[in-house]
């Protein structure tokens, strides 16, 4: 069964409500694909105007971030019903930025990506090396050793709905991005993986995108790789060239 590409923003920390309208606007054109699921990403202060502006078009909204409890005494926090609630489909889990800046380990983030499964949010489940791992030749162990610990006790019908990104984090925001032969030897590795953890079927299904300086310039030679069904974009996401790399 072919995998159908995946393309989403992660708009990070940046775009106010009255920008964020302003760009969903000068994009709504741009990335019209019906063979590609856009996804735009945003700070929780955007959802709500966002899922405004992108009604009746092609684009789902995801989350940056939620917390794993429905309710209670979380000053800052949001929850995931409601994420739900405000329209939003997906939710980023394990980007290398919360797990550095905020010490999410693999623990609580195999929390968050059951809790997102459960709320009927699609997890887009981040994993990724420092430059130090991959000169010591210890990518693929890392990556294994976090993609095992963040799907543990999921099962193989929920990993196939869910989206894994590959961000070695050496090339997020750096403009230094992994060749395509990099990118799609570790997409390769990861769905090598979840086929001897779960099953082949669970393998084929699974969407599995790269991130890390992907742009207009170098999206399609990695999206042309066997393994790599899309992409999580950060700077070039904030721009009319994300729809360049939509329609790549
Ligand atoms: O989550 C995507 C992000 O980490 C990639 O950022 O700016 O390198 O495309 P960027």
């Amino acid at each position: 069964m072919a995998r159908k590409r995946i393309i989403a923003g992660n708009w990070k920390m940046n775009m106010t409500p009255s920008e964020a309208v302003k760009l969903v606007e000068e994009l709504k054109p741009l990335v019209v694909n019906d063979d590609v699921d856009v996804v735009y990403c945003v700070p929780a202060i955007d959802i709500v105007p966002v899922v405004e502006a992108v009604k009746d078009t092609n684009v789902q909204v995801g989350a940056e971030n939620f917390y794993i409890e429905d309710k209670g005494a979380y000053t800052g926090e949001i929850s995931a019903p409601m994420l739900v609630d405000a329209g939003v489909k997906y939710v980023i889990i394990g980007h290398s930025e919360r797990r550095e800046y905020f010490k999410e380990d693999d623990a609580f983030l195999n929390k968050k990506v059951k809790k997102a499964i459960a709320s009927g949010l699609t997890p887009i489940l981040c994993c990724g090396e420092t430059l130090e791992q991959r000169e010591m030749g210890v990518t693929m162990d890392w990556i294994r050793l976090q993609i095992k610990s963040d799907l543990a006790g999921v099962a193989a019908d929920d990993v196939k709905n869910l989206v894994i990104a590959y961000e070695p984090i050496w090339a997020i925001g750096t403009g230094k991005t992994a060749t395509s032969d990099q990118a799609e030897e570790v997409c390769k590795g990861i769905r090598e993986l979840i086929a001897e953890v779960y099953d082949t079927d669970t393998a084929e299904a699974v969407r599995i995108q790269y991130g890390g300086s992907m742009n207009a310039g170098n999206a399609k030679e990695l999206l042309a790789k066997p393994n790599i069904d899309g992409g999580l974009i950060g700077g070039a996401s904030l721009k009319a060239e994300f729809g360049q790399v939509v329609n790549a």
